[in-house]
């Protein structure tokens, strides 16, 4: 291919759209996918098998999964798992090899800002609920994969950490920064202890993404926040350097580079995908941050409202 040529800016272009760039880099790979029905992991999954993987998605929302089965029949197998729980994890990574005969990369991306209390009206339970999901699924994510890497001779294993664990977003909430934190640092455990069996382990570290997550955060209905992305620029362009949203493509681009043979020499470290959040936060008040979020999820609620008129 001439650089720069005709072929070279069709590369570009179907890169820019998501569609990877069709060079095969995960081909032969099997991957387990958390979240992978919506988001930034959805993002992952076009990639994915766009270079060439078979992906088991795992996730809660089983419509979506079958859509995305329907999508692409081929290359991904729907595993209804809910990360809280061991034995559905443990399935999920079994499901990789039954069905496409081995387990090569774990992205865990699946996550849930569900839980909001503050010190004074934890409760245990609250507690227990949140870190099983942000934290407990991590380390179990992890268990349960090394068997079936230690069957292929390795792997790779990508986890989503989350910018708000370093640098505070004024949205986020004690459980979630706590247990994101304790994701970086479950990485450079890992990476040490799996590295004799040659499994890499390594984190991203995303900024604002305009993704349905926003809309949990503040209790939307999930058809609500599923459209709410689309309203989401206006506060994205001024909440880290560069001015605009992240978007599900750019953390693509990062994890196929961890999930693929390219990263073969990189282990422990975690990559921010961020726009510049960790160098530098602009300062926006909680105040207009929900404001914003309230303001996209009016706009939502009135473009279902006009959907069903
Ligand atoms: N959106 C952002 O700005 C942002 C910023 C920093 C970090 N992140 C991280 O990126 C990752 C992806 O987030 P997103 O923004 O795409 O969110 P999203 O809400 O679009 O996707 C999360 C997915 O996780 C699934 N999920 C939730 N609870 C589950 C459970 N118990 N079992 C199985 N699946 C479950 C949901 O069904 C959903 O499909 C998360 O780890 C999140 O913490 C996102």
């Amino acid at each position: 291919m001439v650089a720069g040529g005709p072929s070279d800016y069709r590369l570009k272009m179907s890169m820019r759209e998501g569609k990877g760039c069709g060079m095969g880099r995960l081909s032969g790979k099997v991957a387990v996918i958390t979240g992978g029905v919506s988001g930034i992991a959805r993002g992952i999954v076009d990639f994915y098998v766009a270079e060439g993987a078979k992906v088991v998605v795992a996730d809660i929302q089983v419509d979506k999964g079958a859509v995305l089965e329907a999508q692409f029949p081929e290359s991904v197998a729907f595993s209804r798992c809910d990360i809280r729980s061991e034995d559905a994890i443990a399935a999920t990574m079994a499901m990789a090899e039954e069905r496409f005969g081995g387990l090569d990369i774990l992205v865990h991306a699946a996550a849930s800002v569900d839980h909001k209390a503050k010190f004074v009206d934890l409760t245990s339970e609250a507690w227990d609920d949140g870190q099983s999901t942000l934290l407990r699924s991590h380390v179990l994510g992890i268990k349960h994969a090394i068997g079936p890497m230690n069957r292929r001779g390795g792997g790779s294993i990508v986890l989503l950490a989350s910018a708000a664990s370093e640098n505070f977003s004024p949205a986020a909430s004690m459980v979630y920064v706590v247990c994101k934190g304790a994701v970086l640092y479950l990485t450079r455990w890992a990476a040490f202890e799996l590295a004799a069996d040659n499994i890499r382990v390594n984190a991203i570290v995303p900024g604002f993404y305009a993704t349905p997550m926003w809309g949990q955060l503040i209790g939307a209905s999930k058809d609500v926040a599923d459209l709410m992305p689309a309203y989401l620029d206006e506060m994205a362009s001024g909440s880290q350097p560069l001015p605009r949203a992240g978007k599900p493509v750019d953390i693509a681009y990062a994890s196929t580079y961890l999930g693929s043979d390219e990263s073969a020499f990189v282990t422990g470290t975690h990559l921010a995908v961020d726009g510049g959040l960790s160098i530098f936060r602009p300062s926006v008040p909680r105040e207009k941050v929900m404001a914003y979020l309230e303001t996209a999820k009016a706009r939502a609620e009135a473009d279902i409202q006009a959907r069903d008129r």
